[in-house]
């Protein structure tokens, strides 16, 4: 039995109120969304994703004055951000509010918010009367779905609505920025650009190493966003060179290449398009009938920070 999947609003709302979940279009990526005030309600959520207690959900509002319910003591800068880039792909760790249980913040004292810009999840959150406690919409520690049927193709037997809200338009996650020890930090590069964050703060972000036990960013384990497949990252001649006789895909950032399937995510060279298309050619060569996929990193600028650290990640050693 399939999930249904729709553009019924109503039903969305119906479904949140009476503590159950939905997953919902962002501008980023799908998310798996529940009543951020109800342990129970985001239990299911980690439920559904397989996702480790350990690792808290992003909790999204739809107007900035929900902020005060969720978080509280605003280090400097946060407003400015929140001007500068909300609605938008950027989530903020701020210290918690006693309101959101722990179950969402998996027992931290702080808490991840972000103010959403797809107008469908927009629509929704403003017929609620609670935010929505969301991560992305994918069995933990795979590539996160762009569209509705890539919810419905991995967790369409467990979730009994999805809310279609077209293609994302950005294609990888937020952007998250935490404040410690004075500083602002960059968790996890996405959909909004360091260079744009630094312009805001006049000061760039410190970027936090990365390490796969770390927390508490638990986004930054070294596999996340993997496909099943091997995926090698490199100069795309040499590696087809060390890869010749075996069954290869490629992701190409420009310009095509052979020989097997191949996904080139932005003929102009264009960082914003590529970034939209990233997860869905993932997916697409995850599927198809290759041993190995190939792929070259894009330009360390603007939104490639957030393609080149998930073709990192997809690329990443796995144990068995
Ligand atoms: O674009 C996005 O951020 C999407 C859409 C659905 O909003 N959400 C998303 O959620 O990517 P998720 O759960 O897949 O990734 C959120 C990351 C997690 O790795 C989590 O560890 C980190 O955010 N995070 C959440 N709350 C945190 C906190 N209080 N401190 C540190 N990291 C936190
Ligand atoms: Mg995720």
């Amino acid at each position: 039995m399939g999930a249904q999947v729709g553009t019924d609003l109503a039903r969305a709302a119906r479904l949140l109120r009476e503590g159950g979940v939905v997953a919902v279009p962002t501008e980023t990526v799908y998310g798996l969304a529940a009543n951020a005030f109800d342990p129970d309600a985001a239990l299911q959520v980690f439920a559904i994703k397989e996702r480790p207690s350990f690792d808290p959900l992003i909790v999204h509002v739809g107007e900035r004055s929900e902020v005060a319910r969720v978080a509280r003591d605003l280090p400097p800068g946060a407003e400015a951000l929140m001007d500068a880039f909300w609605p938008g792909p950027l989530t903020l760790v701020l210290p918690r509010s006693a309101e959101v249980p722990d179950v969402v913040t998996s027992g931290l004292d702080t808490v991840g918010v972000r103010m959403p810009a797809h107008p469908l999840l927009r629509e929704l959150l403003g017929q609620l009367d609670f935010p929505l406690a969301a991560p992305s919409a994918n069995p933990f520690g795979y590539v996160s779905p762009t569209t509705a049927q890539h919810v419905a193709d991995q967790l369409g037997d467990r979730v009994p609505y999805i809310l279609d809200g077209g293609p994302c338009v950005v294609g990888v996650e937020s952007t998250i920025l935490g404040h410690e020890s004075g500083r602002w930090r960059l968790y996890r590069p996405g959909g909004i650009g360091m260079e744009d964050v630094t312009r805001v703060l006049g000061k760039e972000p410190e970027v936090q190493a990365q390490s796969p036990l770390q927390l508490p960013a638990p986004g930054m384990l070294a596999s996340h966003y993997a496909p099943r497949k091997p995926v090698v990252l490199g100069d795309l001649d040499e590696l087809h060179a060390a890869h010749a006789g075996e069954r290869t895909a490629t992701i190409a950032f420009q310009r095509e290449r052979s020989p097997g399937p191949c996904r080139v995510l932005s003929p102009s060279g264009d960082l914003a398009e590529a970034a939209r298309n990233l997860f869905a050619a993932l997916r697409e060569l995850d599927a198809s009938d290759v041993a190995v996929i190939l792929a070259e990193p894009v330009p360390e600028e603007g939104l490639g920070r957030a393609i080149n650290d998930r073709l990192r990640r997809a690329a990443a050693q796995r144990p068995a």
